[in-house]
């Protein structure tokens, strides 16, 4: 691969509404979904058609501006409630991801500004969407500015490992973790990819795997519980990961599985990174305690694709997320620089820069 060519979009704002490329039928079908509503976009979030931190405050802002566009009300002020019960409609769908409240407040700070200055109903359904689209653009923009602060950290002619998908499908494009070794390939590197499969919803299979294999980048599917002999036996150079939200300690939530490669990681002297925009971090929580995990249905531990794999009445866990404890992450990439031990300072550094 020399340069990357965006060969899908993952969210993207049309006349008919907000398409999304339906990430539960991938790699078999690469279908797209018209959502012409906030409640559909919301349906779509919660049904995981999108997904990725930075893909559903994507898909959040669109919603907002579409239910906005179709609203009937006459004066900038009947707008308030409408705003106020989309926003919520959105909120209600992932807990965890804190790009989904980073996006809505964004809007809704804009929608303030603007009723305050007294502009007219026609205006602020016009500056919403617009809102809604430079959120995407910056998006791509901060994965891409990643991959350049992120490139030297892989190691040339090295296996990377990753854990479910940080790529274009979990972004507006280009990807967090994904675009940090687009970058390194880019340069010229020899890199290979380990994608753990990440049961239950198998997006480093089916997702990472497949938008992988379209750059041409080498990639090798394991299962979740083969990270651990690969990591002492082959020569991983290291381990690079998306995020859901960072705490202000540098606690990671990530997809769950990922606490786990960490402590493997570590055990081996293998560098994990994590690559995330300053919109999954949430200063106002001290430490990965207080991020809420989501927890998902129990069908999607007791099936796979539709096929029951266990004995019915079975008790079943299915938190979507984990946290990893900040002492295991050897650096947190951004789009404004690489954040190092004691996070606590780094991280606020960059957020003011
Ligand atoms: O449940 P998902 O698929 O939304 O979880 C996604 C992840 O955990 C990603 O690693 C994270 O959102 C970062 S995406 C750039």
């Amino acid at each position: 691969m020399s340069q990357y060519v965006e060969t899908f979009k993952t969210v993207e704002w049309t006349p008919q509404g907000v398409s999304l490329i339906d990430q539960r039928v991938l790699p078999h079908r690469e279908e797209y979904l018209v959502c012409r509503s906030y409640q559909e976009v919301a349906d779509a979030i919660r049904a995981m058609v999108v997904r990725g931190a930075p893909a559903i405050g994507v898909a959040a802002a669109m919603g907002i501006a579409l239910g906005i566009k179709q609203s009937q009300a006459s004066q900038p002020s009947l707008l308030q409630d409408e705003v106020a019960q989309i926003c919520e409609t959105l909120a209600a769908t992932r807990p965890t991801a804190v790009n989904l409240f980073w996006a809505i407040n964004r809007m809704k700070s804009l929608f303030s500004s603007l009723l305050a200055r007294g502009v007219t109903v026609p205006e602020i359904k016009l500056r919403l969407e617009q809102e809604a689209i430079a959120i995407l653009n910056e998006d791509i923009a901060a994965c891409k500015a990643m991959g350049h602060h992120g490139a030297s950290l892989i190691p040339d002619g090295k296996t990377v490992m990753t854990v479910c998908n940080a790529g274009a499908l979990a972004t507006g494009g280009y990807g967090t973790a994904l675009g940090v070794i687009r970058a390194a390939v880019e340069q010229g590197k020899q890199i290979d990819v380990f994608a753990l499969e990440t049961r239950p919803f198998l997006q480093g299979a089916r997702l990472t795997a497949w938008e992988l294999l379209k750059d041409g980048i080498h990639t090798t599917l394991i299962t979740d519980n083969m990270a651990g002999h690969f990591l002492h036996t082959s020569s991983i150079g290291c381990v690079i990961v998306g995020a859901d939200r960072i705490a202000a300690n540098g606690d990671v939530a990530n997809k769950i599985g990922t606490y786990g490669v960490a402590v493997l990681a570590k055990e081996n002297n293998i560098p994990f990174y994590v690559a995330a925009p300053l919109s999954t971090i949430d200063l106002a929580i001290p430490s990965g305690e207080r991020i809420p995990i989501e927890q998902r249905p129990s069908s999607e531990v007791t099936e796979i694709q539709g096929v029951k794999i266990a004995p019915e009445g079975v008790a079943v866990r299915n938190p979507a997320f984990d946290v990893t404890p900040n002492r295991y992450i050897a650096a947190i990439i951004t789009e404004r620089g690489v954040a190092r031990h004691p996070y606590t300072q780094s991280l606020p550094a960059l957020a003011k820069k």
